[in-house]
């Protein structure tokens, strides 16, 4: 093998590991985001378990409503982060999420976006101890979840 064509095969051989590294790496982020925003979503259906449960007593502690309203209020606005391109059903890792959320990504941000105004209006009226109030605006809550869920979660 002439100098040159040795370089050469070298240069190609790194070049492959250099893809298959960065392959790799693509791999490894694409399940570590997938696990966190399923994590993160399975706080907020801790949350709206809380709020649901919490709601059904004759005198709901409010504070508790609250608290997680506020949990819920925290990671609205964060939804829209958790998408990266490739961390969908081609990524070869368990998600529920819908392929429609990269080809409609305008209509998954307003889906995203009614989130926190929404989870917002309930934390405040919970900490008015407004019990009524907020039995009506959970259900507006959940509403919202569902909105996003029918259009771009696999059931
Ligand atoms: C803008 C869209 C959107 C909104 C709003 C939204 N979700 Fe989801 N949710 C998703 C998608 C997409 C998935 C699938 C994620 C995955 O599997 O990678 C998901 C998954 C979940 C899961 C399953 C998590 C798991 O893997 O075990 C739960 C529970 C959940 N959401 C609860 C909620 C609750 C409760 C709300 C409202 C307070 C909510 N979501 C609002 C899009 C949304």
């Amino acid at each position: 093998m002439t100098l040159s064509r040795r370089l050469l095969s070298a240069a190609a051989c790194a070049a492959t590991l250099a893809l298959a590294g960065g392959a790799a790496l693509a791999a490894v982020n694409a399940k570590t985001v997938i696990e966190t925003r399923q994590a993160n979503f399975k706080s907020m259906g801790k949350a709206m378990k809380a709020m649901n449960d919490g709601l059904k007593a004759d005198t709901p502690d409010m504070a508790v409503i609250a608290a997680n309203a506020a949990t819920i209020r925290g990671l609205a606005p964060k939804i829209n982060t958790w998408f990266p391109k490739g961390t969908g059903p081609e990524a070869g890792i368990k998600t529920e999420a819908k392929a429609e959320i990269w080809t409609d990504p305008a209509g998954f941000a307003a889906a995203a976006s009614r989130l926190e105004p929404a989870a917002a209006k309930l934390e405040t009226l919970a900490r008015a101890g407004d019990v009524a109030g907020a039995r009506a605006q959970v259900r507006i809550v959940g509403g919202t979840c569902k909105g996003c869920h029918d259009k771009f979660k696999q059931d």
